[in-house]
């Protein structure tokens, strides 16, 4: 590879890996070297449309997919890469737990889907958008007169987990412990940390689930408990799977997006300006940023021996697909590396295909309702004068502190 490879292969890269494609690097690592995420990454761009990395995710290598068009063929093609993979939350629990429906494939994948689907429809978004609204604004009125924020803490962790609790039916006062298990279990100090945090969360969601099987608490809880698989009930595990998933699904995903978000919005007042003078724009926004600012790195585990693009995989083998590379690829997007919201892009910053994310429609319509209220809220949005902000990089790339001014 170019000099975006690095040193000599490890002595661990399978013999069938041609020797040009091994990238002796820590994609975690790389992706937090430089300013922001996207920076760093999109260096990859200078190399093969597609990479093994000796260190593709949590030590293990794998494949990474660098361009748009094999990340998209990817996502299409479900009967050589596979979503049923061993997952993280079922190594953390040590229960046999499948993440339903993105740990199970077609054609089984739709007849677990089909029963989230209506709940996740626009019309069903619709009637969530004066909750989303109005836990938005509660959110703002506590840090409103004080001049500025940390917009991670004091707004974009805790704004997602008050969605999901009203999503769910499930009480206001399990925030703060939603808040610390979620951080636990995606970034806990230790792995014994993120076991207990998995563990937490189930044990949690379990007994919750028993209460919604006497008298559930509204439509989607309904739907729920009540869901079929080819005309029987589903199971205990395959109903732990389906709560599960949208715990994981709906929370580090938009909080980590509104990072971003804010971000770019703090140091572009002309699109700030622009953008509250004609709010009729915001969709469109939301859009190029979920384009610009793609924060999830999802992957797919190789169903069989096969050639990919003249590159042979084997069965088995970790398939990591970044989203920021498909989204900034200049062979699919001019001047990618601009937010410019008259693109209209078709992004793949949820997914495509059977796997498309679920909670697309409610994820952009918060995105939405934050930036409209902020921008109502505030006439001016300003990162605070002589700090700097922090992020992470790796499987989701998150902003972890962001100091405004607001006023
Ligand atoms: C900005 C916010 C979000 C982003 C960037 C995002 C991104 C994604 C992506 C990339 C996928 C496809 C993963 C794959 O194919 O491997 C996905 C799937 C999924 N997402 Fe989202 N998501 C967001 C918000 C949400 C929300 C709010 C929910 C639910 C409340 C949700 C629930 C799901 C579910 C259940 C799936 C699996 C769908 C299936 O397998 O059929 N997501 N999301």
């Amino acid at each position: 590879m170019s000099d975006v490879s690095a040193k000599s292969a490890a002595a661990t890269v399978p013999a069938h890996v041609p020797p040009a494609l091994v990238w002796d690097n820590s994609y975690d690592r790389f992706s937090c070297e430089l300013e922001d995420p996207y920076t760093a990454i999109t260096r990859l761009h200078e190399g093969p449309d597609i990479i093994w990395a000796t260190d593709a995710s949590y030590g293990r290598s794998g494949w990474v997919l660098t361009r748009y068009d094999l990340i998209s063929d990817a996502f299409m093609d479900y009967e050589r890469f596979g979503a049923e993979r061993p997952g993280m939350i079922a190594d953390l629990l040590g229960v046999n737990l499948r993440l339903n429906p993105i740990e199970i494939d077609p054609p089984r994948h739709f007849g677990y889907r089909r029963n989230l689907n209506p709940h996740f429809a626009p019309k069903a978004v619709n009637q969530m958008e004066q909750r989303v609204r109005s836990a938005c604004g509660e959110l703002i009125d506590t840090f409103a007169d004080k001049g500025g924020c940390d917009f991670v803490s004091q707004f974009a962790v805790p704004f997602p987990s008050y969605v999901f609790l009203d999503l769910m039916g499930m009480p206001r006062a399990r925030l703060a412990d939603f808040i610390h298990w979620e951080d636990t279990l995606m970034r806990g100090p230790d792995m014994a940390a993120r076991v207990q945090a998995a563990r937490s969360i189930y044990h949690y969601l379990e007994e919750f689930l028993a209460e919604q099987r006497k008298q559930p608490v509204n439509d989607l809880m309904a739907g729920i408990t009540h869901a079929t698989f080819e005309g029987r009930p589903l199971d205990h595990l395959e109903t732990m799977g389906m709560l599960y998933v949208l715990y994981v699904g709906g929370l580090d995903t938009v909080y980590s997006t509104l990072g971003w978000i804010m971000r770019h919005l703090a140091t572009h007042p002309e699109l700030q300006a622009r953008l509250r003078a004609h709010p009729e724009l915001i969709p469109d926004a939301v859009e190029e940023f979920l384009r610009a600012f793609s924060v999830v790195t999802t992957h797919r585990m190789a169903v069989k021996d096969f050639d990919f693009h003249g590159v042979p995989i084997k069965r088995g083998e970790e398939v990591m697909m970044p989203l920021s590379l498909a989204n900034r690829d200049p062979r699919k997007f001019a001047s990618p590396h601009e937010v410019d919201i008259a693109r209209k892009p078709r992004h793949l910053a949820m997914g495509t295909g059977s796997h498309a994310c679920l909670g697309m429609h409610l994820a952009k319509r918060e995105m939405r309702v934050v930036i409209e209220e902020f921008l109502e809220r505030f006439r001016s949005i300003r990162m605070r004068a002589g700090e700097t902000y922090r992020f992470h990089g790796g499987r989701t790339f998150g902003v972890e502190y962001l100091p405004l001014e607001l006023s």
